[in-house]
C-alpha cells in the first residue's frame, strides 16, 4: 500500500515558487514588495500598503453589494503598476490564498482572441472567452493598450461583466483615466468597476525606467 510521504515546508516552498514562475514572463519575475522602492511615510509608501493588504472581499459575509472583488491600479507608465500586481500575486501564490491563477497582458487576450476565428486556430474564440470569465483569479496587465476592434472591446465587455455578476478575483491595471475607460469599453463597465473595485492611482509621474537608466530625455512638444 502506498504510504503518504508528507512533504516539507521548503519543498512546499518549491513547488509554490515553480507555479509563480510558470505563470509571470521572465522580466518580471523578480518584483516584489520588498525591492519596491517608496520614500517611508509617502503616499507612494501608502498606495504600496493598500496594494499589500488588498484581499477580495467575496460576498461571504452576506453582503455582495459593494463588495471589492477588484483591485484596479491606475498610474502613468514605469510609475510600478506591474510590478506592485506581481508582488500581490507572488503573495497570493505563497500563502495559498488562491489556487487557480492567470495574468495576462490585455494586449495578449486581444491577439489571441483575433487568433482564434482562424481556421488554424486550437482554441475557439468562446475556449478563450470561457477560461478569462472562469478562472477563479485573473489578472490582466496593461488595459488600454490592446488593439482597439469592435471584437476585443465587446470580449472585455463580457469579461468584466461576467466576473462582475459572479464576483470572481480581478486585478487591472491600467494607463488610462477612468473616462477614458468608460470611452473605451462604454459607460456599463466603467459604472461596475466604480462598484467592485478598490480603486488605486500610483501617485507619481516619474517613470522608473527613464530615471534607472541615469538618461535624461525630454519627451513632449
Ligand atoms: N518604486 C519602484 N521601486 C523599484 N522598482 C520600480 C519602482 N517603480 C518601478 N520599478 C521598476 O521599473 C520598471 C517599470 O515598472 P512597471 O511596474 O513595469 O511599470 P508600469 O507597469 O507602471 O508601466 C520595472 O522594472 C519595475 O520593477
Ligand atoms: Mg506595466
Amino acid at each position: 500500500m502506498a504510504e503518504w510521504t508528507e512533504i516539507s515546508p521548503e519543498q512546499m516552498k518549491e513547488v509554490l515558487e515553480a507555479k509563480f514562475e510558470n505563470l509571470i514572463p521572465r522580466r518580471l519575475r523578480h518584483m516584489r514588495f520588498s525591492n519596491f522602492i517608496a520614500p517611508q511615510r509617502s503616499k507612494l509608501a501608502q498606495v504600496v500598503q493598500t496594494i499589500k493588504n488588498w484581499r477580495p472581499q467575496d460576498g461571504k459575509q452576506g453582503r455582495p453589494r459593494g463588495s471589492k472583488t477588484m483591485l484596479l491600479i491606475l498610474g502613468e507608465p514605469g510609475t510600478g503598476k506591474t510590478h506592485l500586481s506581481i508582488a500581490l500575486i507572488y503573495e497570493l501564490i505563497m500563502q495559498q490564498e488562491v489556487h487557480f491563477i492567470k495574468w495576462v497582458t490585455a494586449e495578449n487576450i486581444a491577439s489571441e482572441y483575433a487568433f482564434s476565428f482562424r481556421d488554424d486556430s486550437d482554441m475557439s474564440p468562446a475556449d478563450i472567452e470561457d477560461s478569462l470569465k472562469q478562472i477563479e483569479f485573473l489578472c490582466i496587465d496593461d488595459l488600454g493598450y490592446e488593439h482597439l476592434s469592435e471584437a476585443s472591446v465587446g470580449l472585455f465587455h463580457r469579461i468584466f461583466c461576467y466576473r462582475y455578476d459572479w464576483m470572481l478575483p480581478t486585478i487591472v491595471t491600467t494607463n488610462l483615466e477612468l473616462e477614458e475607460i468608460a470611452n473605451r469599453y462604454g459607460y456599463r463597465v466603467l459604472s461596475r468597476f466604480f462598484e467592485m473595485a478598490t480603486i488605486v492611482h500610483i501617485p507619481t509621474k516619474k517613470d522608473f525606467r527613464v530615471k534607472r537608466a541615469k538618461v535624461n530625455i525630454f519627451v513632449g512638444k
